[in-house]
């Protein structure tokens, strides 16, 4: 069963990330499954250089520290790799202008920034050829990727039929809970990286301090009943979902251990402390040592090339273009 995901390197891990993704990543990993930091991905929105070379240490240190072990799994970097641009090349010339301007997020992102550049709307076309190039069964990522997902099976379907059967069709999974975690302060909207909200979004890397006062201010409402219910108390029910992420129970169980909000809030602080302070202890440690991560991410291309290397030469040749082979490019 091969499991490919893959994060953008835009900025702090929030706990969204790391229930709705990392998480499963840590619990699923084996010799099967490769991991990537999309750097391609975050050019998207204009970002300084310098920035994104530091988010990308930043982010390959807190995926170590959160779990990942590359002794068991593949962790890549995304530029790494030739054959994601590619690969995604071709399919941008097997997707269609309407399928991409469809997209929910493609709508949302372009609506706040003027000027947005072309990569913003075809990039789930390389977000496809990221899944695609290693044949992955199985993407385990979060609720807001669903469309994307949906589209990148699309592709490799259209492209199986047209030209002869590469790909393996993905299937997206999600954590049973916290799939989609939401605002601390704004219940309604996705807790995100790009978007700042210093209250509403819980850092893995926050203080103990931090943590409490955040989810201690977390918006719920005044009827004081502690119900799981999305439809009328979606601040609550936020809570409830991240309580559940944190300790494996579902939320409808922990609301009925509860009366009062405040006790609920603050064993929930308790929960996350206890469970984010290992991760932020290691990245500390990690942080001294940078030679780690130059290791980490020479031997993950190594293993992610060869893999894509074969599979890319199969969907060009599919489409009829002439194969070099490695030894004609380099003579
Ligand atoms: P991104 O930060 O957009 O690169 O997302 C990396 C992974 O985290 C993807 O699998 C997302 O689906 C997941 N993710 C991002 N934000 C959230 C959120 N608020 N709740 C749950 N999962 C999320
Ligand atoms: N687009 C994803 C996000 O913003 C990140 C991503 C890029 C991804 N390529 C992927 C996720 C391939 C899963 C599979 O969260």
């Amino acid at each position: 069963m091969r499991v490919f995901s893959a994060i953008q390197p835009s900025g702090a891990l929030h706990v969204g990330n790391y229930l709705g993704a990392i998480k499963q990543w840590v619990d699923r990993q084996s010799s099967e499954s490769l991991y990537c930091v999309a750097d391609l991905h975050a050019l998207t929105l204009q970002v300084e250089p310098a920035d994104l070379r530091r988010n990308v240490d930043d982010l390959l240190i807190g995926l170590l520290a959160a779990g990942l072990d590359p002794e068991v799994c593949t962790l890549f970097v995304q530029s790494q790799v030739s054959y994601h641009a590619q690969l995604g090349w071709l399919l941008e010339c097997v997707a269609t202008h309407g399928e991409l301007t469809r997209m929910t997020q493609f709508k949302e992102k372009a609506g706040r920034h003027q000027g947005y550049r072309v990569g913003l709307l075809t990039y789930p076309v390389l977000m496809a050829a990221d899944i695609l190039l290693y044949q992955t069964d199985e993407v385990p990522v979060g609720d807001d990727q669903r469309q994307h997902l949906e589209l990148a099976r699309t592709i490799a379907e259209r492209f199986n039929n047209r030209f002869g059967s590469v790909f393996t069709v993905p299937v997206g999974t999600r954590p049973p809970t916290a799939a989609r975690v939401m605002d601390l302060q704004e219940p309604t909207r996705k807790m995100s990286k790009s978007i700042d909200s210093p209250l509403g979004t819980l850092y893995v890397l926050d203080s103990p301090d931090a943590i409490a006062r955040k989810v201690k201010k977390a918006v719920t409402d005044t009827d004081g009943d502690v119900r799981f219910d999305w439809e009328t108390k979606p601040g609550l029910a936020n809570l409830l979902e991240l309580f559940a992420g944190f300790s494996d129970e579902r939320p409808e169980e922990i609301a009925a251990r509860y009366s009062r909000y405040g006790d609920l809030k603050r064993d929930l602080a308790d929960l996350i402390i206890a469970r984010l302070s290992p991760i932020a202890e290691r990245y500390r440690a990690l942080q001294g040592d940078p030679h780690v991560i130059d290791d980490v991410v020479r031997d993950g291309a190594r293993k992610a090339n060869l893999i894509a290397q074969d599979t890319y030469a199969r969907a060009s040749a599919a489409m009829g273009l002439r194969l070099s082979s490695p030894a004609t490019l380099t003579a």
